[in-house]
């Protein structure tokens, strides 16, 4: 897919309703694919690292559907030539307070209802050289706000949560429609490394899930990637296990609290309790040797694991697998002689750069 620098064209698709959606760096094209089937006439405008832009005629509930996403906004404006020196502050209030936000707040008024008496935050990120810092930033924007619709600031119990991505000296602004972030759902328990569920979800759909497989994460932690399979259409029989038994006994929960049924089992995932060629699908978390595990702790696991991997999974079956350890991993895969790397996400996660490895086991 292309990705396009700032400035984002919006002029495609004049009268349609303009939203962007914020994700995990390196998923765009999961997004777009769900965004395709779930907004078919849904027209993708632009795509950042990060971001995807787009035109929909859809109700805005649909666009809260979206389950690789972390956050649904509606597109306000693009604005350029913020200056990177400290004269950018004034220049971004004064460009807030000539921003009109009455088409953005009446799709956030469909979705939510009028507030009494409105109460605002701005929150900024940025990227590129600036003399100044995002906090800076929010409140000059915040400052342009209050000048035109003289709302009040409430940092905690806001109604409108106004969004500011500045990217070198262009500010994409947006208000976001979806009141809790998307991404946080799928746990009443969380554990050491608990996956983010929009990981989990695109790495669900890059499975190819159909109705009965057979679905195994021998490394389940507290189940995220079983909750977010079952997400999915197509049910299918899912089999989870962790070495310890404190995560297995949060993933217990998870997964009753969501309302799915899975066999969870205390292993180790060098020694599968599971006969050849059981597994239609393999997703998994592995550890990263940063929380969980370290990098020597690694290399003894992994090669059993890979071992394992070539075992339990069915002739043409698929492993999608993420992890850090991303040489460790080429290198078994690469070795097995039975797994081919199908295709490869590279992330940004946490401050990290992970991989989702989709692999395919062949016939022989
Ligand atoms: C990165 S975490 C998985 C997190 C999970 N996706 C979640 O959302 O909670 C890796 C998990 O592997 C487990 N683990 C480490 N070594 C293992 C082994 N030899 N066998 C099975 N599980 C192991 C850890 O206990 C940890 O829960």
């Amino acid at each position: 897919m292309e990705i396009r620098e700032p400035p984002i064209g919006v002029n495609s698709a004049p009268g349609t309703p303009v939203y962007f959606v914020t994700l995990i760096a390196g998923l765009e094209p999961i997004a777009a694919e769900e965004l395709a089937e779930k907004l078919p006439a849904a027209q993708v405008l632009g795509a950042l690292r990060g971001k995807l832009l787009f035109a929909s005629p859809h109700p805005p509930e649909r666009g809260l559907s979206l389950l690789t996403v972390e956050n649904l906004f509606a597109y306000v404006g693009q604005l350029e030539g913020i200056p990177a020196s400290r004269d950018g502050l004034a220049v971004m209030e004064r460009r807030l307070a000539e921003t009109d936000l009455e088409g953005a707040i009446a799709v956030y008024r469909r979705l939510h209802g009028r507030p009494a008496t409105p109460s605002f935050r701005v929150t900024a990120k940025r990227a590129g050289s600036h003399d100044y810092n995002s906090l800076e930033i929010a409140a000059a924007a915040g400052a342009g706000v209050v000048r035109r619709y003289g709302w009040t600031v409430d940092l905690k119990g806001y109604d409108y949560d106004v969004r500011v991505y500045l990217t070198d000296d262009s500010a994409l602004v947006g208000l976001r429609l979806s009141r809790q972030p998307l991404h946080e759902r799928s746990r009443v328990r969380h554990g050491a490394a608990s996956l983010n569920p929009t990981v989990a979800h695109a790495m669900c759909r890059l499975s190819r899930p159909t109705a009965g497989q057979v679905v195994i994460d021998p490394m389940c932690g507290v189940g995220t990637i079983h909750v977010e399979r079952a997400r999915l259409p197509g049910e299918a029989m899912l089999v989870g296990g962790d070495l310890f038994e404190e995560p297995l006994k949060a993933a217990c929960e998870n997964l009753t609290a969501a309302g799915v049924s899975g066999h969870l089992v205390q292993w180790d995932a060098r020694r599968l309790a599971l006969r050849d060629g059981c597994a239609d699908t393999v997703i998994c978390n592995l550890p990263w040797g940063r929380r969980i595990g370290s990098h020597r702790v690694n290399r003894h696991l992994y090669p059993g694991f890979v071992r394992e991997l070539v075992r339990i999974l069915r002739p043409g079956g698929t492993a999608v697998l993420l992890t850090q350890e991303k040489r460790l991993l080429s290198r078994l895969v690469g070795r097995s002689g039975r797994l081919e790397m199908v295709r490869q996400y590279h992330l940004s996660l946490s401050g990290m750069h992970p991989a989702i490895y989709v692999l395919s086991r062949s016939a022989q």
